[in-house]
């Protein structure tokens, strides 16, 4: 293996500038190797008097695109990285850091601790530490706010969002911004070691760290610590349970109240705590669920390639059609709506349109871009516009005879390489395939909604998807900004199908006495982004009525969903009606508790012989409705309708607001121990008495053996 840092000693044109050459695919992440191979280069340059300035230089896709995540969870090994960026700072040498591509974590620290900086157009700079459940560890929350202000260092700290250098070009992070962009990395480095040579020229000494005092008056401190406890606020609310981004805020509120020296071992002292958290290691774990869920298992040898999708047709202009639509063309492929009706058509172009001017009218979007996503778009009423597309989502009615039909047709029109995929949720997709002469060609992409803004896709494959259709898929929904998950044919596929039993057991819970606030608001203090009955009223309580009404598995149950199909049947359908679970103001749709609702369930209880308690706990309401998604994802497993109980996971992260830090339920599940889940889940087998209780083997087989789910 080649050492991952190189020291070059005389730079192309310039015998005494010197290159530290990184190389450590894919992404030069400051592995151990790199720690201590950027210390012995320094070491090795200071010591060389022919060399004057450093120029710190990476190969391949970026710059140092943070820390090594893959080391967390080990024995920390020293060098660290506050001691890197340290010798880096005092080195009597200029450093100045090249950069390209994204500079994040402890790449942006390391290029803030060297004393120049010099930048490509679009790179990226960013401390995305929060997202991992952690702070900047490397002086991040010192330098940030001592060279480019506490405003910005407390937004870009806790957002974790990467900007752009253009977008910072006021704040003095950049020493000289040059004119071209990253695909042009010789560019860079010519004008980096340019640079160099200026500065040597004008004979410009290095920028030491200590040398960058916080001075701030009275009156400036005061507004510091004003911005500081309103980010507190903002973000009690908006990142909910989190524990990192409180602790960036304290850390970057000590760079104005203590030396730098403390505030330096401060933040590492904060580092540290997170670092060992359960929340960051959930959120570790997350972060490479949602890279591994790309990685197919195929049982060849040879990974297929994917087919290039440059145009596609979407069936259906409702909500859902055109929110897949605007994905495509998002995405920048063009593509053909088709609906049975003109005025069908209109309606659904229309309500794009408007979807289009609200991201732009909110900054999401520039003109210029929606111009450009809506010129793609275009609509037909004729299934024969359709017949040279590459792959056509149907998003029509739910029904299976409706999806025969579509299915037959286009494969009557579409050529025959085209792939032809469902939008469905829960419908057998092996049968809409089998509406085919092309079953191979039949997969199932399931958007969520709004399908625009929701990032999961799963991507379903019935028995006949040949490898070259689901990889094409895959890549698809990456090319859209998705997570991918690739799935298998089952009532629900994953998310549905275990959602279902969280639904379950939130509606027994309402004929056992609890009320439906109570069911929600244990939900949201547990940690999920809105309660199950919320949710429920949000996307109509009709909508899941009817999907249980059509699937001949449901159980003959009379209690399964009893207080939603009961209030359905009353008319209530939540939002929509203005009366669900809950009720709902008529001009503002605030929602606020409904006596008349906790009437109908309770009678509703008492028709079924459910006998009312009231000493239903938050605690028992959380643990049913987790342990029952748990459950089922194992059987998920079991079944191999999920590859990867990470996978699960990243479903459960990007389309059911299943709160980050927590992992996703089979991360929480390891987390909790699997004989708490199983002892639990008897115990509600006992309590119960009913069949859905029955702990899933796989369970039970991995406590015997001492493993954990992510084994
Ligand atoms: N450590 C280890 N592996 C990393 C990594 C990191 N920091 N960042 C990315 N990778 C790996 C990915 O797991 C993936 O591996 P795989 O090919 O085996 O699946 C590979 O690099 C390529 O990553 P992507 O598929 O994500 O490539 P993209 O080009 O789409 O994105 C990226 C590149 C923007 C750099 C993205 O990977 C990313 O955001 N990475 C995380 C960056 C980050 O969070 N840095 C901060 C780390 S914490 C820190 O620095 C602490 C410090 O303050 C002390």
């Amino acid at each position: 293996m080649t050492a991952p840092v190189r020291l070059i000693p005389t730079a192309p044109n310039a015998d005494n500038i010197a290159i530290i050459n990184i190389d450590n695919p894919p992404v030069n992440a400051l592995s151990h190797a790199v720690r201590q191979g950027v210390i012995d280069a320094i070491t090795q340059a200071e010591q060389d008097e022919n060399i004057a300035a450093i120029v710190i230089y990476c190969q391949g896709k970026t710059f140092i695109a943070g820390a090594d995540i893959k080391e967390f969870g080990k024995t920390p090994k020293e060098p660290h990285l506050p001691e890197v960026l340290q010798r880096i700072n005092q080195c009597s040498k200029p450093t100045i850091a090249a950069l390209f591509g994204t500079v994040l974590g402890g790449g942006f620290e390391l290029a803030l601790a060297c004393h120049y900086r010099v930048a490509v157009r679009g790179t990226k700079l960013g401390l995305p530490e929060v997202t991992l459940g952690l702070i900047p560890g490397a002086g991040g929350t010192q330098l940030l706010p001592r060279i480019a202000g506490v405003e910005l260092a407390l937004t870009m700290i806790t957002s974790g969002k990467p900007q752009k250098v253009e977008q910072l070009d006021s704040y003095g992070i950049i020493d000289f911004l040059i004119n071209t962009d990253s695909s042009n990395k010789e560019h860079l480095l010519t004008e980096t070691i340019l640079f160099a040579k200026q500065l040597l020229e004008k004979n410009h000494a290095s920028k030491i760290i200590t040398q960058l005092p916080m001075i701030l008056d009275s009156e400036q401190k005061e507004a510091a610590h004003l911005l500081c406890q309103q980010f507190r606020d903002k973000l009690a609310k908006k990142s909910r349970g989190q524990q990192a981004p409180q602790s960036a805020i304290n850390s970057i509120e000590n760079s104005f109240t203590l030396p730098l020296n403390e505030a330096m071992v401060k933040e590492r002292e904060y580092f540290v705590a997170c670092r060992g958290s359960t929340q960051s290691r959930a959120m570790r774990h997350a972060f490479f669920a949602e890279k591994m869920t790309a990685k197919l298992m195929h049982s060849g040898d040879t990974k297929p390639t994917p087919t290039d999708i440059t145009s596609v047709a979407v069936i259906g202009a409702g909500t859902m059609g055109g929110g897949i639509a605007m994905c495509f063309a998002n995405a920048g492929i063009s593509v053909s709506l088709l609906e049975m009706s003109q005025s069908n058509l209109a309606k659904g172009i229309n309500a794009i349109a408007k979807r289009y001017q609200q991201a732009e009218a909110r900054g999401i979007m520039t003109k210029q871009k929606v111009n450009q996503c809506m010129a793609l778009i275009t609509g037909t009423c004729d299934y024969q516009d359709l017949a040279q597309v590459d792959l056509v989502v149907e998003a029509a009615f739910e029904t299976m005879p409706v999806k025969q039909q579509i299915f037959s047709q286009l494969d009557k029109v579409c050529k025959p390489e085209a792939i032809l995929a469902s939008n469905t949720s829960y419908l057998d997709i092996d049968e809409i395939a089998k509406a085919t002469t092309r079953p191979e060609k039949v997969v199932g992409m399931h958007f969520f909604s709004p399908a625009n803004i929701m990032k999961l896709l799963e991507v379903v494959a019935t028995k006949y998807t040949d490898a070259q259709t689901l990889t094409t898929a895959m890549a698809l929904g990456k090319k859209m900004g998705k997570i991918s998950v690739a799935v298998k044919v089952c009532y629900g596929f994953v998310g549905n199908r275990m959602y279902a039993c969280y639904g379950r057991e939130a509606n027994m819970l309402l004929l056992e006495g609890a009320t439906p606030q109570q069911v929600d608001n244990a939900m949201v203090q547990w940690g999920m982004a809105m309660g199950p009955l919320a949710v429920n009223d949000m996307s109509g309580i009709d909508i899941g009525y009817q999907a249980r009404q059509a699937n001949t598995e449901r159980p003959d149950d009379p209690t399964y969903f009893g207080a939603a199909d009961m209030l359905v049947e009353a008319g209530r359908l939540g939002q929509k009606t203005h009366a669900g679970f809950y009720q709902y103001d008529e001009k503002t749709n605030k929602r606020s508790p409904d006596d008349a609702a906790i009437k109908l369930i309770n009678a509703h209880a008492t028709k079924l012989g459910i006998k009312q308690r009231n000493d239903i706990s938050d605690e028992e309401i959380q643990q049913r409705l987790i342990f029952a998604l748990i459950n089922e994802g194992a059987y998920i497993l079991e079944q191999k309708i999920a590859s990867r109980a990470s996978d699960i996971d990243a479903i459960w992260l990007n389309g059911y607001g299943f709160p980050r830090h927590l992992g996703g339920p089979m991360c929480y599940a390891d987390e909790i121990g699997l004989e708490t889940v199983v002892a639990t889940i008897k115990k509600f087998q006992q309590q119960s008495g009913n069949t859905y209780w029955q702990v899933a083997p796989l369970l039970e087989q991995l406590l015997a053996q001492g493993k954990k789910i992510s084994d």
